[in-house]
């Protein structure tokens, strides 16, 4: 009997499961049971005991997260097989590739409350305040070329979009490659590391920040960065975010591994694009120009049409896309 399956009988149910039904499904003594109760409840959830009627899970407001937490509520095949939780960690993509190298198989999924090293890309810094972020890194081991894998980061972008308008509602866009933003401003932000032999990959890390439940940002970011909190206005459960993310995640990447390019993706997620058929200033090393944004091709570069009528095909490296009035 375990606790992430004890709690999604009290999820699904929705109402007072009986120890004689918990009895029953698991084969243990009630004793055995209450003994479970306790223990999750030890652990922060509300769990109502009613005598003749049994125990009830409190909807609560607040947003545990933890192994169990995400293991309850996961459907997938093999994203997550393995959960890794971490209360604190330098950078769950170091931890990730440090198991990959001592064996760990594809579909490890390491997830922490908080970072104190987060890496973003280019260098820079990635803040995950304790209690309010995800900091999660997914473990990969694919079959084809080290080039096909820059893409995968555009999908876990689309799985990303997906999760979050299912639990939330809300409408997020990607901002060409891997960025999502709410109303312009960002709140996840993707960053693949991969390890390579002649020709082949060992492994690939995909690692995705997300903002959830923070009511502020500082003030150098505050301009460009939003929660999922800020946009709904009430806490947002980050294992449920976890968990659906790693169901699109499968799903999308299903798709890419069939076809080793984004070509059966391509359209969902140019219709998902926050630049689509608008105005974008690119600002290439060799020279800035601007141009309409045309969507993204079958490997993920990104065509933008040029005012002499030119398509310029942008390949993300050194290329920032901005729209022509910020950052999106
Ligand atoms: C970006 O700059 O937009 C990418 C940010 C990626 C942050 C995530 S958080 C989980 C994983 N661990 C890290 O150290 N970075 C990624």
């Amino acid at each position: 009997m375990k606790k992430e399956e004890i709690l999604l009988l009290l999820r699904e149910k929705n109402g007072y499961l009986s120890g004689q039904e918990l009895c029953e499904h698991f084969h243990v003594s009630r004793t055995a049971v209450w003994k479970a109760m306790k223990q999750l409840k030890s652990e922060g959830y509300q769990i109502e005991s009613v005598q003749n009627k049994g125990y009830y899970l409190v909807n609560q407001e607040t947003d545990l997260l933890s192994e169990v937490e995400i293991r309850s509520r996961l459907h997938t095949k093999w994203a997550g097989n393995q959960v890794v939780f971490k209360e604190e960690t330098g950078s769950t993509n170091n931890d990730c590739k440090l198991l990959a190298e001592s064996g760990a198989k594809a579909g490890l999924l390491v997830v922490a409350d908080t970072q104190t090293g987060g890496k973003g890309r280019r260098g820079r810094v990635w803040q995950s305040p304790k209690g309010t972020a995800i900091a999660m890194s997914l473990l990969l081991r694919p079959d084809y070329i080290p080039d096909v894998a820059s893409q995968i980061t555009l999908v876990m972008a689309l799985a990303m979009v997906k999760a979050i308008e299912k639990v939330t509602g809300l409408e997020p866009k990607i901002k060409w490659p891997n960025d999502i933003v709410i109303c312009g401003k960002k709140v996840v932000g993707i960053l693949t590391e991969m390890s390579t032999e002649p020709g082949a990959i060992n492994h690939v890390v995909v690692g995705t920040g997300v903002n959830v439940n923070m009511d502020c940002f500082s003030d150098e970011i505050q301009s460009v960065a939003t929660s999922l909190k800020i946009e709904t206005g009430h806490v947002v459960s980050r294992a449920e975010i976890v968990a659906e993310a790693m169901g699109y995640f499968e799903e999308f990447n299903d798709i890419f591994e069939r076809n080793q390019n984004l070509s059966g993706l391509k359209e969902m997620y140019n219709s998902n694009l926050v630049s689509i058929g608008k105005e974008v200033r690119v600002l290439d090393p060799n020279g800035e120009f601007s141009g309409i944004s045309q969507g993204i091709n079958d490997i993920g570069e990104l065509l933008v049409t040029k005012y002499d009528g030119s398509v310029e095909t942008i390949y993300a490296g050194e290329v920032s896309v901005r729209g022509i009035y910020g950052y999106v």
